[in-house]
C-alpha cells in the first residue's frame, strides 16, 4: 500500500529526491491529484503509462513553477504570455511548440507541449524546489473517474505507487481547461475545464474557437475521447424536465444526482451536488459524489445536466463521457 506523507518540508525534500531518481509520486494540485514524474526523464515517464495503463499516443502535461520557466521546454508567443499574466497559477494549460528537450514519450511524438503552472500551495512548494519540470496526468486509472482526495488515489492506484503527498481536497475538483494557443489568431479550447470560456474571452477581449465535436483519434487531444471518467456503474444525463418526471416514481435501486438540494425529499437514493446551485461547488464535489455512489452498489446513477454556460459546461463535458457507452 502507498504511504499517504503530510507536506511538510522534510517530506517535501524526499519527494524531491525521489523523483529526481525516476520515481513516481502522486501529488496534490487544485484541480485533481496528478501523478507526477519528472518530465525530463523518459524512463520515469513510462512508469506513468504503466501504472495508469494509459495508452501512449496520449500526451501528458507538463507542470512547470512560473511562466519564465517555459523558455526552456517550448516556443512561446505574446498572446500565451497575456492567457499566462492573467491565469497562473491556476487551472489553464496552453498547448505550444516544444524545444527538443521534452522527450517524445511526454507529447506522443507530437511536436507540441502541454504546460501548466498549478496554484496549489503544496505543489508550488514542491516544485520551486525541482531543477526539471512535472509531468503528471490525474493520478488515477485510464479512463476512471479522476481523484480530488488523496484516498481517492490510494483506492484505486495505493498498490501501484509508493508515495501520495496529501494536499487535502482539491478545491476545483475538475481538471485544467486546455487551449492550443501555438497560433494566437486561431486560439482553440481542447478540453473544457475549470476555468470557465467566458473568464479567457473576458480577459483576452476576444472569442476563442471551441473544442470540435468528437476530438478523438487523430485529432490534437486524444486524451479527450469521448469515453472518460466513467464510473462503474451505468450513468446517464438527464435535462431538468425529464428528470422531474422521472422523479415521481423513483425506484431505490437507481442513484438521482441532483445539481442542488431539492426543497422536499426524504428518499435515500436521492442525493445533491450543492445547496443552491452553485457551480464551482457541483464542480468541486461531482468526481468525489460519483466515486461515492459507484461504490454504493446502484443499478444505475442519473445525473442531472447542468446549465451550458461557464462551469456548467465543463460539468456537462465530464458528464456526457462519464455517460457514453
Ligand atoms: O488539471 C489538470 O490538467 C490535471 C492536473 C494533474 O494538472 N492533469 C490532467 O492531465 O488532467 P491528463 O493527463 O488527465 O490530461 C492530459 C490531456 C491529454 O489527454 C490531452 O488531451 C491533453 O492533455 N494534451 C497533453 N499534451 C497535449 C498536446 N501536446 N497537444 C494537445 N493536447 C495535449
Ligand atoms: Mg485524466
Amino acid at each position: 500500500m502507498a504511504t499517504i506523507l503530510k507536506p511538510n518540508k522534510e517530506n517535501l525534500r524526499e519527494m524531491r529526491k525521489f523523483l529526481r531518481l525516476g520515481e513516481l509520486v502522486a501529488v496534490p494540485t487544485e484541480t485533481v491529484y496528478g501523478l507526477a514524474a519528472n518530465a525530463l526523464d523518459p524512463k520515469a515517464c513510462q512508469k506513468i503509462f504503466t501504472v495508469k495503463e494509459r495508452p501512449h499516443n496520449d500526451p501528458l502535461i507538463c507542470h512547470v513553477p512560473d511562466f519564465e520557466s517555459l523558455e526552456q521546454y517550448c516556443e512561446t508567443n505574446p498572446f500565451a504570455k497575456r492567457l499566462a499574466e492573467a491565469f497562473w497559477p491556476g487551472p489553464l494549460t496552453l498547448v505550444l511548440p516544444k524545444k527538443s528537450i521534452i522527450p517524445d514519450i511526454v507529447t506522443a511524438g507530437r511536436d507540441s507541449v502541454a504546460v501548466r503552472c498549478p496554484s496549489h500551495p503544496i505543489f508550488r512548494e514542491l516544485i520551486e524546489g525541482c531543477d526539471f519540470p512535472l509531468a503528471a496526468p490525474s493520478a488515477n486509472p485510464f479512463a476512471y473517474i479522476s481523484p480530488t482526495l488523496a484516498i481517492h488515489v490510494q483506492a484505486n492506484l495505493g498498490d501501484r505507487i509508493e508515495t501520495i503527498l496529501d494536499g487535502g481536497p482539491c478545491h476545483l475538483g475538475v481538471e485544467s481547461t486546455i487551449i492550443d494557443v501555438r497560433d494566437p489568431k486561431s486560439a482553440r479550447i481542447l478540453r473544457y475545464g475549470a476555468l470557465p470560456i467566458e473568464q479567457i474571452e473576458d480577459a483576452v477581449k476576444r472569442r476563442v474557437d471551441r473544442p470540435l465535436p468528437h476530438q478523438s483519434g487523430m485529432s490534437i487531444a486524444p486524451g479527450a475521447l469521448p469515453k472518460h471518467y466513467s464510473p462503474r456503474t451505468m450513468l446517464e444525463l438527464r435535462s431538468v424536465p425529464v428528470l422531474e418526471e422521472e422523479l415521481q416514481k423513483t425506484d431505490g435501486s437507481i442513484a438521482y444526482l441532483l445539481l442542488r438540494k431539492p426543497s422536499h425529499s426524504s428518499s435515500s437514493n436521492i442525493h445533491w451536488l450543492s445547496e443552491n446551485g452553485e457551480l464551482d461547488r457541483i464542480a468541486s464535489q461531482l468526481y468525489s459524489k460519483l466515486r461515492e455512489l459507484d461504490a454504493a452498489g446502484y443499478k444505475k446513477i442519473v445525473v442531472e445536466e447542468a446549465p451550458e454556460l461557464g462551469l456548467g459546461r465543463t460539468i456537462n463535458d465530464r458528464l456526457r463521457r462519464a455517460a457514453f457507452q
